[in-house]
């Protein structure tokens, strides 16, 4: 197709961007909102880089206003937020409304420019109190999710129609609870499987009590999703460590939900972690309560083998030195490897047409027999911004991620593959987990010190394409 041809989005298409109340916030001890798993991983010294945390982070809590109306002046049509359970219920306890209030302000506001809002349940902010009584390895945290996930339907129901359980549940367990790079640190692949478990099960109660509330409602779950290539497609091991992957990261969270049944070869991968024990009778007809509409954060694949690469294994989530090493307990001798791709500065390489792949995997074998749709609900890309002369961030690098991943939604929707909506992440630039404040996703640049926010090029260029509604 040449060049100056658009290519229209589909009518019913939404254009939005994402944040997580953990890392955009603020107002940390404010209104009766308690510490979560991650205000406590910051204090353990070497946790986070240059000892950050989320105490201000962008201070949307008391900026929220004139960030909607940012939102609305770059035309957003909707908006995808987290809320935060120790706000709500500080220390996963009982309900309290100043935390719930200001959720409720922010969906009025949200509503009254005509944003549709976006509501993740579950962005990786554990009441740290919950994590004290054994986190999500202890099977009860699944139950006290259910009771936080009401009191947020109780009082938002009548105005928030999109629900989201969970944010990256790989994140919450294996890399939380066996990598021990995220909140809240440990390193026990026994845990992990069972937190990863608990996770699933804390969804699917949530589903089931929200539906049977009101059936009106578009229920999800939001996974990171991976296209996992071997580096020698005829090497029986290189194949082997490409299963094991797509294994850990895709099927062990998309088979339950979607066939009821954990994959049998992860499960041979990890025996000896007592995870039979873990799964109850009756947990995977839960688990598998039909959703909506299933999320897919995508930022890049990977290119796996059983050797290690000549040049450097490629290093993402790991903001130490330490080497990449996948948290799975099967995944030992899977080495990653670099392709001749751009790389972002968090190291992971520029790989649009592995989003159209992956999407078109996901709906031939999950979303299209269960009739479910699909969002891209993630993806984005940090880059050492340097603010120009005229107090701007021309990010022509940022611009074209966006335009490349936009382009491979649209290959996907040319194959059939019902895509109904791309979040950017993220909105602003905000606090980068481990990270901290170094790494820079947002197309809105905030000033730290002021904590101004200034719209990146890449956020004018969006605005563009969300007015012509074609790339
Ligand atoms: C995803 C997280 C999100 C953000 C991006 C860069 O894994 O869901 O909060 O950190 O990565």
């Amino acid at each position: 197709m040449p060049a100056s041809t658009p290519r229209p989005f589909p009518a019913d298409f939404l254009f939005g961007a994402a944040t997580a109340a953990y890392q955009i916030e603020g107002a940390a001890h404010e209104d009766g909102r308690t510490d979560s798993i991650w205000d406590a991983f910051c204090r353990v010294p070497g946790a986070v880089v240059r000892a950050d945390n989320g105490d201000v982070a962008c201070d949307h809590y008391h900026r929220y206003r004139d960030d909607v109306a940012l939102m609305a002046s770059l035309g957003l049509q909707t908006y995808r937020f987290s809320t935060s359970w120790a706000r709500v219920c500080p220390d996963g306890g009982a309900v309290n409304p100043a935390g719930l209030d200001f959720y409720s302000r922010l969906v009025d506001e949200l509503l009254d420019q005509g944003i549709m809002p976006w509501l993740t349940l579950y962005h990786w902010d554990l009441p740290q109190a919950l994590e004290e009584k054994g986190g999500w390895p202890n099977r009860d945290t699944a139950y006290r999710f259910l009771d936080y996930a009401t009191a947020v339907h109780d009082a938002l129901g009548d105005r928030v129609t999109s629900w989201t359980t969970l944010n990256e549940p790989w994140c919450s367990s294996f890399l939380s609870y066996i990598g021990g790079e995220h909140a809240p640190g440990r390193q026990e692949p026994a845990a992990g499987l069972a937190a990863a478990h608990h996770l699933l099960l804390g969804h699917g109660l949530v589903v089931r009590e929200l539906r049977q509330r009101d059936p009106q409602l578009a229920l999800g779950i939001t996974l990171n999703l991976t296209v996992a290539d071997p580096v020698d497609p005829t090497d029986a091991a290189d194949r082997d460590a490409a299963r094991r992957i797509d294994g850990q990261f895709n099927r062990f969270f998309l088979d339950p939900i979607f066939r009821g049944a954990y994959p049998v070869d992860v499960l041979e991968d990890v025996a000896g972690n007592g995870f039979e024990a873990v799964v109850e009778p009756g947990d995977l007809t839960i688990i598998s309560s039909p959703i909506d509409l299933l999320g897919v954060n995508y930022y890049h694949g990977e290119l796996v083998g059983a050797r290690p690469p000549a040049g450097a294994t490629m290093s993402t989530e790991a903001p130490s030195e330490r080497p990449k090493r996948s948290p799975f307990p099967a995944a030992e001798g899977v080495y990653w490897h670099l392709r001749d791709l751009p790389l972002t500065a968090m190291n992971w390489e520029v790989q649009p047409e592995g989003l159209t792949r992956l999407l078109r995997r996901i709906h031939d074998e999950y979303t299209a027999p269960a009739g479910v749709e699909l969002a891209v609900t993630e993806n984005g890309a940090a880059y050492d911004d340097v603010v120009g002369a005229d107090g701007v961030v021309h990010d022509a690098e940022r611009t074209a991620f966006l335009e490349s991943h936009l382009a491979a939604i649209l290959d996907a929707i040319d194959d059939g593959v019902p895509v109904r909506g791309y979040f950017y992440w993220s909105l602003m630039d905000n606090f980068e987990w481990a990270w901290g404040y170094d790494k820079r996703f947002g197309i809105v640049r905030v000033d730290y010190d002021t904590l101004e926010r200034t719209p990146k090029d890449s956020a004018t260029a969006y605005a563009r394409i969300i007015a012509g509604r074609a790339l």
